[in-house]
């Protein structure tokens, strides 16, 4: 297993990855462990090294790259969320892309349906593919789900071991309040029992042990939520003091 890089890029090794998921079992830690281990099918493939580096793509774009990972029951708020974050940070000259689950579905994804091994496999493939995004030195602002501890953990995982940041936010709504916005009819159908499998009511979703950041969208309004991701993104470094968007002028409040 490689080595694992904490949030401040300082090098630990397997033992940090525990420290940090204390809240996990053995078993989910090993079950994290495989899918990282997973071998490689293809043969006689080599790694082909960039000439420009990630500190001069990170110069050039003003920021460091790396995921907020949104995660949150079906209607909790995740897209919501992650489009009001993306447009923020595009106002004052942050480039950020949203990786967003109805959408990837329609692409990438299409071949995926809502078994946990589907869900799984859907997870997988979006934590590669928001790791290529930070590689590239954006801010990628994922809206999935992603219901299993287990994936969302790899996600960090593989983050954290390349040295690209990585937060969760649990968009933390209550389901009964989900429910009631239900824009899409999925509930309705869900309880109907003419959708089956869905998530929050005949499909588990497994809450964030400790995710950075919790947002209560029943209590709190997207502004106040994309201003405390933004404060949480910070302090994580994904900018210097300077010129990030809490610097002064640049008016986020
Ligand atoms: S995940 O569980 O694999 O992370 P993802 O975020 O990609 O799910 O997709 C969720 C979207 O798929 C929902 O917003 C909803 O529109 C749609 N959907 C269709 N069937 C289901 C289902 N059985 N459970 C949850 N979402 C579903």
């Amino acid at each position: 297993m490689e080595k694992f890089l904490g949030a401040r890029g300082v090098s630990h090794g397997k033992k940090a990855y525990k420290e940090h998921s204390k809240a996990r079992t053995g078993n989910q830690f090993q079950r994290v462990c495989s899918l990282i281990d997973a071998p490689v099918k293809a043969t006689n493939i080599v790694w082909h090294h960039a000439q420009v580096t990630g500190t001069q793509r990170e110069a050039l774009l003003n920021q460091r790259g790396g995921t907020i990972w949104l995660t949150g029951l079906p209607s909790s708020g995740k897209s919501t969320t992650a489009y009001a974050l993306e447009l923020e940070l595009f106002k004052r000259g942050f480039p950020a892309y949203v990786l967003d689950g109805d959408n990837v579905r329609h692409g990438l994804n299409k071949d995926l349906g809502f078994s946990s091994v589907d869900r799984a496999e859907n997870i997988r493939r979006v934590a590669e593919t928001a790791k290529l995004f930070a590689d590239a030195g954006m801010v990628v602002i994922t809206s999935f789900i992603s219901p299993y501890r287990v994936e969302r953990d790899f996600a960090r995982r593989i983050h954290l071991a390349a040295g690209f940041r990585f937060l969760e936010v649990h968009i933390d709504t209550p389901v009964e309040v989900c429910e009631g916005r239900d824009p899409k009819g999925h509930y309705a159908k869900a309880r109907a029992g003419i959708l089956k499998g869905f998530t929050g009511v005949d499909d588990p979703y497994e809450a964030p042990l400790c995710p950075e950041l919790v947002c209560r969208t029943a209590e709190i309004s997207t502004r106040e939520i994309v201003f405390r991701i933004i404060e949480c993104m910070a302090k994580e470094g994904f900018w210097r003091d300077e010129v990030g968007p809490l610097a002064l002028g640049r008016g986020l409040r």
